[in-house]
């Protein structure tokens, strides 16, 4: 049977970013900025590129400042077109034409299978992806296409791996896996959210991209509270990958490119400083800069 082609995205944005507090008191930590434009915008810039021009961003009580930036602001246009300054009109275009943006507000941030369950109405009865909000992937390597092509290969839900220290496995899901037989994706027999590391079943941590199957849908509302009291989108996936038939299995692409966590300080320093070094208008000055700032410490 054919599959349905994937054309929306799914980017949960509602979580209350306790690891940023107090910056994250009346703004989403999805709107910090990388360098000079929000976290989000390269999620959604992203899901752009890889065919996904229908996005629901899944917003909280701090949904205002998401709306705005990916909304057009004529007067500000007017201003920068009175000045003759194209590069900065052209920047501020760039985010409002990313695609068909909407909202859903999750009104209890009660975990991220709660998020995925608040896009159901939008996604309907077809696969979709969920990218993290705050989970970046360099636009030189390419992921979400490879895992949207072994979702329609396989008619499952695909989730996304990365080899991770053992030690760091507890910040993230872990799962348990196979080879498949000439086959660059592996078989997901189990996933646990984060376990100690002796418990991990693998050093392979589920980072924040999904394509999923909707048959989610109807698991996550049969999935009770787990790790923290959370809907754990994790929980409902273990219980799709032990499924067979329409809608069973889940597979994982193990991506070996470039990420930045944008979620906690430490990995949002790095995040900053690595996009920054690597951008033309600001590396040349900015590299010497830190090399001489290292130096000195
Ligand atoms: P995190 O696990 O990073 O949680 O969520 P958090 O609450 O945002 O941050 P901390 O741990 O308190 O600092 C991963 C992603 O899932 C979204 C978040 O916005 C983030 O993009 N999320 C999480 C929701 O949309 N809703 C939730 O209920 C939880």
């Amino acid at each position: 049977m054919p599959q349905t082609r994937i054309t929306k995205a799914v980017i949960p944005a509602a979580g209350l970013g306790t690891r940023f507090l107090p910056a994250t008191k009346a703004m989403p930590k999805e709107m910090l900025p990388m360098v000079d434009a929000p976290a989000i915008q390269y999620v959604v810039a992203e899901a752009s590129r890889a065919g996904l021009n229908n996005v629901l961003v899944i917003t909280g009580r701090t949904k205002r400042a998401l709306e705005d930036h990916f909304d057009r602001v004529p007067s500000l246009e007017a201003a920068l077109e009175r000045k003759g300054d194209e590069k900065k009109l052209a920047a501020i275009q760039e985010s409002s034409n990313l695609g068909d943006i909407h909202y859903v507000r999750q009104g209890d941030p009660k975990g991220l299978g709660r998020a995925v369950l608040c896009a159901q109405r939008h996604v309907g009865d077809e696969p979709f992806a969920v990218l993290l909000g705050d989970d970046l992937i360099d636009e030189r390597d390419e992921l979400l296409a490879e895992m949207i092509r072994v979702q329609q290969a396989t008619g499952g839900s695909v989730v996304a791996l990365m080899e991770v220290p053992r030690e760091a496995i507890s910040a993230y899901g872990s799962a348990d896996v196979t080879a498949v037989e000439g086959e660059s994706f592996v078989q997901v027999h189990g996933l646990v959210e984060k376990p100690a590391p002796e418990d991990a079943p693998s050093n392979l941590a589920i980072i924040g991209r999904y394509v999923l199957h909707p048959a989610v849908f109807d698991v996550l509302h049969e999935t009770g509270p787990g790790r923290g009291g959370e809907i754990q989108l994790t929980d409902a996936l273990q219980t799709l990958a032990a499924r067979d038939g329409e809608g069973g299995g889940v597979y994982g692409v193990v991506f070996r490119g470039r990420r930045y966590d944008t979620g906690d300080k430490l990995s949002y320093l790095k995040a900053v400083v690595t996009l920054a070094c690597g951008r033309e208008d600001l590396g040349p000055q900015f590299r010497p800069w830190l090399e001489e700032f290292a130096a000195g410490l």
